[in-house]
């Protein structure tokens, strides 16, 4: 049984835009094989359908990993127990991850929790984070609209002697159309309010919004302007992707040599 036939009508779904660009772009560490590792979930919620969701979302993955659900918040991890029914392993645990012997992690998202903490907290919590990760693996730390309708999440991977600010994937579903100002506030917590010249985002933001001014005067949909936005943008910096999958579903992946600011 999947682990979300469980769930009510109240699934919120917001964040399998970034299930499928997981399965899309990870499929490798998902898969886990040369690590054996566990895709954890770090923040599950009041809810945990997000959870569940890419519990089901992986498990449709040849040899994936098991997802492994975990918050701080005791109550909420009874409530994600009794709603998961044994098909996902949840567990009470905060940024030192309730990990038992042998085992490693793959990926750890991270997805709208860092937003209540401070900024100056934040290269710290990463590093912890990350510094629990398989070497190789990733962390995908970022934050969400309401109803995911635009995304941003910091990809973080882990090496031998520290980590990688590897990427930043953006993604709207073009239900507010599209501006590269849609994203400021959906920034993952280091990169908010960074999206203004001198900030840390500016790499990004300054030539995508220059891009974004010459394309949108010529005129399409939010879709067309998005995709041929991008493509101008791969043109002007490194690491944008213009790999057709992504620019359809409205997902911009920006993976610069230098790292993400
Ligand atoms: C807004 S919910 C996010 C739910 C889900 N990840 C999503 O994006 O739909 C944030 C959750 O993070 C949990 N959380 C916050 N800080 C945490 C920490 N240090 N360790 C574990 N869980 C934490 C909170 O208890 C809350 O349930």
């Amino acid at each position: 049984m999947k682990a979300s036939q469980t769930r009510g009508k109240t699934s919120q779904g917001r964040l399998e835009a970034l299930d499928d660009f997981v399965a899309h772009a990870f499929e490798e560490l998902v898969k886990g094989d040369a690590r054996g590792g566990l895709l954890v979930d770090l923040g599950v919620g009041g809810n945990p359908w997000t959870t569940l969701e890419w519990a089901d979302a992986m498990a449709e993955i040849p040899a994936a990993g098991a997802v492994v659900g975990v918050d701080h918040h005791e109550a909420r991890i009874e409530h994600a127990r009794r709603l998961a029914e044994g098909a996902v392993d949840m567990r009470v645990g905060d940024f030192d991850l309730p990990l038992r012997a042998g085992e490693a992690v793959a990926l750890l998202r991270v997805m709208n929790v860092l937003r209540q903490y401070p900024p100056a907290e934040v290269a710290d919590i990463h590093a912890r984070l990350v510094g629990q990760v398989a070497v190789g693996g990733c962390v995908l730390e970022g934050t969400c609209s309401p109803d995911g309708e635009v995304m941003g999440v910091l990809q973080l991977r882990r090496t031998d002697d520290g980590h990688r600010r590897e990427g930043l994937w953006l993604r709207t579903d073009f239900s507010k159309g599209f501006s590269p100002w849609l994203f400021r506030d959906r920034l993952p917590r280091d990169l908010r309010r960074e999206a203004r010249p001198g900030g840390r985002a500016w790499p990004l933001f300054g030539p995508w919004l220059e891009a974004w001014e010459q394309e949108r005067a010529a005129g399409g949909t939010p879709v067309e302007v998005f995709a041929r936005t991008a493509r101008r943008l791969a043109e002007v910096i490194d690491g944008v992707s213009t790999d057709p999958w992504l620019l359809e579903r409205g997902m911009l992946w920006w993976r610069p040599e230098g790292g993400v600011g």
